[in-house]
């Protein structure tokens, strides 16, 4: 048996949503900003956060894997890609769900840098900062988290609760150990 414990509610993350798009707005003002959401796991984030963005505002995808079950495998694969054209001399955001080793915040940074940005930053919501192992820090962080799997609002464990509209601790019970 699985048991979730809610570690932030809907109403918690509106409200950081709602700060962060205002954060990067002040940044950018009318400027057309290129953001990139990560799927499958930033994909509400991402929608939430563009749907409280006020300004000239691209969006793109990109889609990478690296987690088999609760463990980050440190392998990462790009399973889609953008096109050069939509991030050369643009001002790119790429977003998030949540950075642990730093592993492929890091993949992603060097993708969209080859391809010349004008500038770019990050955004993520959570940060497992204890775990990182490569040196990076995300521009903007929404909560930075203790070593816990955490699960909803498009997080998965094994592709399951992505569904879930607030932020949970996933917790084992000892006969599933
Ligand atoms: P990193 O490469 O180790 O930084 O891992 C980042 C990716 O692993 C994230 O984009 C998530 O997809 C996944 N991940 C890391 N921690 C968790 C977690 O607690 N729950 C669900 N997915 C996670
Ligand atoms: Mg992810």
């Amino acid at each position: 048996m699985e048991n979730i414990e809610v570690l932030f509610n809907e109403k918690v993350i509106n409200k950081k949503v709602k700060e962060l798009a205002s954060e990067l707005y002040d940044i950018y003002g009318d400027n057309e900003v290129v953001f990139i959401c990560t799927l499958k796991g930033a994909v509400f984030f991402a929608c939430d956060l563009l749907k409280n963005y006020k300004g000239d505002a691209r969006m793109e995808f990109l889609r990478v894997s690296s987690y088999k079950g609760m463990e980050s495998t440190g392998k990462i694969e790009l399973n889609l890609s953008i096109s050069e054209e939509n991030i050369k001399n643009k001002n790119v955001v790429i977003i998030e769900d949540i950075v642990d080793t730093g592993n492929t915040l890091s993949f992603l940074c060097d993708y969209i840098n080859k391809m010349n940005p004008k500038s770019l930053i990050t955004c993520t919501l959570l940060d497992k900062k204890i775990k990182r192992v490569v040196d990076i820090d995300p521009t903007y962080t929404g909560f930075v988290i203790d070593d816990l799997f955490v699960i909803g609002y498009g997080l998965d464990y094994d592709e399951k609760y992505r569904n879930l509209p607030y932020i949970g601790v996933l917790r084992k019970t000892k006969k599933d150990l």
